[in-house]
């Protein structure tokens, strides 16, 4: 495996494969398989979980990391193209990458959208201009349009608990949240349930729409998969017999890059916040699923997190099962 980047590289198959390696690594460790390999870790937006598991992952395979961010005593970076670099940063990322690459035997990479250009953002151009920059196998961290580490850990956490692939209704709906929020996340679990077979709703208030070329993905991963895909903002409707509830915000694309526009429509929404009576509809034992970090009473209440029906932290400890399958699938042997 040259780079793993997004799902859809993937036939179902293999996502199988990989699942089915994290879980014998997980009851089988193998802790010399990656002995000598160095993973490195460039973080240009913050994170807890994909840090901790993918340091811990490869620390579990017998190899080890390195993490370089911008809150680190490193020089300033710069990223823009053709530009005097007469201000503050020092070092430009067409320098300073290749050389991080160079230090170890794959880089994960995770630059979140920048939320200036939607069209910039929906085509990960910084992303893969970050990728183009390196010649060792590379891992998408979480880029602007896509959290592909985080989707193969919700895939594992779904087939963990039984929940059917075709015919398992998944309904992934926005939340309120007082900033605009990237796309990544739901553009992968959209497309991830899709390409599962799931029959999948999207559910969001009127403005916060997924961009066409988001749904147009899901919609391609449906029809292969014998899934489905719809859109409402009727939460009744969405809601009936359901058995994920995937919860994330998102931006309104409507007013991309325009904070104050955006909070102009939002006021109404609060009430977008997770609670037990969304469920009245649903499957009974129906999941409440979430990638974290999560802020409590403003998107989800306690009541769920606390319950039964909430798997967040399953889905966070299988970010480390799955890392280790495609580290291990990566590196071991090269
Ligand atoms: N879900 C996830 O990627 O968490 P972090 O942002 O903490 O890494």
């Amino acid at each position: 495996m040259k780079f793993f980047n997004d799902l859809a590289d993937f036939s179902a198959a293999e996502i199988d494969e990989l699942i089915t390696l994290a879980r014998r690594l997980d009851t089988n460790p193998e802790p010399r398989a990656l002995e000598g390999k160095v993973l490195s870790l460039l973080f240009l937006s913050p994170s807890l979980r994909t840090l901790i598991s993918f340091q811990s992952a490869m620390a579990k395979l017998g190899g080890s990391t390195f993490v370089i961010s911008p809150e680190m005593s490193i020089h300033g970076l710069e990223s823009r193209s053709g530009i005097v670099m007469d201000g503050v940063a020092a070092e430009h990322v067409r320098e300073a990458v290749p050389v991080i690459a160079s230090y170890g035997n794959a880089i994960g990479i995770r630059a979140f959208a920048k939320r200036e250009s939607l069209d910039d953002d929906l085509a990960d151009r910084e992303f893969r201009e970050l990728v183009s920059l390196v010649e060792t196998p590379y891992i998408n961290m979480e880029s602007a349009i896509n959290h592909p580490c985080q989707s193969l850990a919700d895939w594992k956490t779904m087939d963990d608990l039984g929940i059917p692939g075709n015919g398992g209704k998944f309904v992934l709906s926005w939340t309120w949240h007082p900033r605009p929020m990237p796309f990544a996340v739901p553009a992968a679990t959209v497309h991830m349930a899709a390409m599962r077979g799931m029959d999948v709703t999207v559910l969001r208030p009127e403005g916060f729409e997924l961009p066409d070329v988001i749904m147009d993905k899901a919609r391609q991963a449906a029809a292969m998969s014998g899934g489905s895909i719809t859109e409402t903002d009727d939460r009744n409707s969405a809601m009936q017999d359901c058995e994920v509830l995937y919860v994330n915000s998102w931006a309104s694309p409507h007013h991309y890059g325009d904070r104050r526009a955006e909070e102009q429509i939002k006021p109404e929404l609060h009430d977008w916040c997770v609670d037990e009576p969304w469920f009245e509809n649903a499957n009974c034992d129906s999941r409440f699923m979430h990638c974290l970090p999560v802020r409590r009473g403003v998107t989800v209440t306690d009541r769920i997190l606390d319950s039964s029906r909430s798997v967040v932290i399953a889905e966070a400890r299988n970010r480390m099962l799955v890392q280790m399958a495609l580290l291990h699938q990566m590196l071991s042997g090269s």
